[in-house]
């Protein structure tokens, strides 16, 4: 006991006092009851916590006091929670020395106890899979792209040989993006394909680019789609550029993602990008002989590719001539969900921390 429990009663029987100065009612009765009951306590139990409160009662009931006695009232009750707040401090400052002493001594240290909650966080799944494959095609000299979520009308579909009356157009459940009227009309991109054509503006063939990046879909959403994915592009213009290279490339690709070589088959596959237009299938790389994954076909379909277009390289201001090249069109959310057992695409940018707290 840090404070003097006589003194603390001794204020407290001086607020009694001018309480009873107060003509008798129902407030007056309660309040010295309560102020009793403080008195009345042992030494031990004023805590001050207790005190606090003690001071607390008169100092919040003023106005049950005669007029004239309220400056005393309230210079006792201060006097008690002064001696309240003294003795707190005086009980933290214990309370931390002890701690202290605790650490010196060694006592209450378990070694067996988990070290405190890493707060750090992880990159996400997309990302990591994204820095990978882009580690990867620079190091084969690849360029890195990027271009707007937002994008023109043209780059998505005009200039990728996609007419406006082109049943191509019906596939690709757009959000068109509200713009004045009469100004160019615009998308939030529905694929990555849109880089095709500002990167052949923008370099000098021969060139080898990817561009990973967000696209966007207006679509019923299930386990397997969703209105925000992930794509990553790949194209390749250069002199006497064939499918042969183009299927080296993705050899390659799947020899960094998996680490080993994996077979794969090319079917034909229509996108009005690229002519001829192939689906192209992996070798399940998780079984021999059929599993969830391949939907017991063993082979998985991996990426639609082709060899560009004459009318995509005379949009972009290359000359088919002179000119070939070839791309592909990877799903990255896809491939993220392959790599990592993902069964739910939704997952993905969901942002809930208990899913992403897994990588
Ligand atoms: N952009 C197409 C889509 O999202 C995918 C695609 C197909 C990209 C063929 C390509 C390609 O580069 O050659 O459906």
């Amino acid at each position: 006991m840090t404070h003097d429990a006589a003194s603390v009663r001794a204020l407290l029987g001086e607020i009694l006092a001018a309480l009873s100065s107060a003509a008798e009612s129902d407030d007056t009765r309660t309040l010295r009851e309560r102020l009793e009951r403080f008195v009345a306590l042992s030494d031990d139990a004023l805590t001050p916590a207790v005190l606090l409160e003690a001071s607390a009662v008169p100092l919040g009931a003023m106005r049950i006091f005669p007029k004239e006695a309220r400056g005393l009232v309230g210079s006792k009750a201060n006097a008690i929670k002064q001696a309240a707040e003294a003795a707190l401090a005086v009980e933290k400052e214990a309370a931390l020395a002890k701690a202290l002493e605790a650490q010196r001594s060694g006592a209450g240290f378990d070694a067996t106890m988990p070290p405190p909650r890493q707060t750090c966080g992880s990159l996400h799944p997309i990302t990591q899979v994204t820095r990978e494959l882009e580690d990867l095609f620079t190091s084969m000299g690849w360029t890195i792209l990027d271009g707007p979520e937002v994008e023109t009308e043209h780059c998505n579909f005009d200039a990728l040989n996609i007419s406006p009356d082109h049943p191509a157009r019906d596939t690709m459940d757009t959000f068109w993006v509200k713009t004045q009227p009469g100004a160019p009309r615009l998308v939030m991109r529905t694929h990555t394909s849109t880089v095709q054509v500002r990167a052949m503006r923008r370099l000098q063939p021969p060139f080898r680019a990817i561009v990973p990046g967000k696209v966007f879909r207006n679509e019923a959403l299930d386990a397997s789609h969703e209105h925000t994915f992930h794509q990553m592009e790949g194209l390749v213009v250069g002199k006497h550029v064939s499918v042969g290279h183009l299927i080296a490339a993705m050899k390659t690709l799947l020899r960094g993602i998996f680490g080993r070589e994996i077979e794969i088959r090319l079917r034909p596959g229509y996108f009005p990008f690229v002519e001829p237009g192939f689906e192209l299938d992996a070798r399940c790389p998780f079984c021999t002989e059929g599993c969830s994954v391949c939907k017991r076909s063993t082979w998985i379909e991996l990426l639609p590719c082709g060899m560009v277009h004459p009318n995509v390289l005379k949009a972009g201001g290359i000359d088919p001539e002179q000119w070939t090249g070839f791309a592909f069109g990877l799903g990255l959310s896809r491939l993220v969900m392959l790599r990592f057992g993902i069964d739910d695409v939704r997952h993905l940018l969901a942002g809930d921390v208990r899913f992403l707290e897994q990588f």
